[in-house]
């Protein structure tokens, strides 16, 4: 009888010392967001917030760009590198905000504003960055609102939430698209109410994308690279972090000392994880290098017309 010969599983050490050979090998650089599990923030050459992500796809010089992160963000990089491969370990990796705004639908609403400039979150398709006038992300919506006349009427989409921000912070009445994403719009007011009662304490950080009865009692709101920067900063040493809980990795990292707490969200999931965000694994980070494969293709057509907001966001974008 011939005995089965059984594939090793590769350990997580055999697949760290493998990525970083097919790096080398394919002249590739790993971008990953704050939101990526920790195996795969600790490989990526670079980790940051949606902004960063786009101002490094921008300039690097790598032939390979593997996109630790979702679909739009991957599509971005593309966007601005037309000549280079971009893989994503997971093509299903999307985002709730860009499925809540399909194209022709948000043509539509633009079309009942024809006075109106199209602001659109970086949490988009591209046929939607294509529609639009200028994108943002979470870092700079504030400071490119505040650029325009202030008689300029603006449509924002997808995120309701961070639009409602945005006009709070700026004085504005943007008319919003009504989209938000499923993760922060589900952490519970109640029990971060009952978490600031245990830990008196304790600063409230998050992001705005989360719903306004959240954002109330809030220290600090911010992009996931304005939070890990506040922590950092802050004397304070217990911070309750009200954004998706993969951003504790880094926080955790940066500042030992300092007590991190995950809100929580609504029932007993692990709501606080992106669906989308880990279905990443290092596993898939390494197969798509071995396979360059899944790749992000783009109509060219749709790639121009999106380029053009891209770019007016990166040139209006704050040092
Ligand atoms: P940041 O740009 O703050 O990293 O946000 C990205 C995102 O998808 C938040 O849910
Ligand atoms: Fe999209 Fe929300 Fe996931 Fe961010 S956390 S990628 S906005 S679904």
């Amino acid at each position: 009888m011939v005995t089965p010969t059984l594939t090793p599983v590769a350990t997580h050490l055999d697949l760290f010392a493998q990525i970083e050979d097919l790096k080398r090998r394919l002249n590739a650089v790993i971008l990953a967001h704050y939101y990526q599990e920790p195996d795969i923030q600790d490989i990526a050459d670079f980790v940051g917030d949606s902004l960063a992500l786009s101002r490094q796809a921008a300039q690097t010089e790598a032939d390979v760009i593997v996109f630790a992160g979702v679909h739009f963000m991957a599509e971005t990089a593309k966007i601005l590198n037309p000549t280079k491969q971009v893989l994503l370990p997971d093509l299903q990796a999307g985002c709730s905000l860009a499925e809540q705004c399909p194209a022709e639908r948000f043509a539509q609403f633009c079309a009942q504003y024809s006075d109106h400039l199209v602001i659109t979150y970086i949490n988009s398709t591209a046929e939607v960055k294509a529609l639009s006038d200028i994108i943002c992300t979470s870092s700079n919506a504030v400071a490119i609102v505040n650029q325009l006349p202030a008689d300029q009427p603006i449509i924002f989409g997808p995120d309701k939430n961070l639009g409602r921000y945005v006009n709070r912070m700026t004085g504005r009445n943007m008319v919003l698209w009504p989209g938000a994403c499923i993760v922060h719009e589900i952490f519970s007011e109640k029990k971060l109410i009952q978490l600031l009662n245990r830990y008196p304490t304790a600063k409230v950080i998050a992001h705005p994308e989360c719903e306004e009865a959240v954002l109330r009692h809030a220290d600090h709101i911010g992009s996931t690279a304005s939070l890990l920067s506040y922590v950092q900063k802050s004397p304070e040493t217990t911070f309750i972090v009200v954004t998706e809980s993969g951003i504790l990795h880094q926080m955790t990292r940066a500042c030992p000392e300092k007590t991190f707490i995950p809100a929580p969200p609504n029932g007993n999931c692990a709501c606080n994880e992106c669906p989308y965000m880990r279905l990443n694994t290092l596993e898939k980070v390494n197969l798509a290098m071995v396979n360059r494969s899944p790749e992000i293709t783009l109509d060219e057509e749709i790639r121009v017309r999106a380029l053009q907001p891209i770019q007016r966001m990166l040139d209006m974008s704050p040092a």
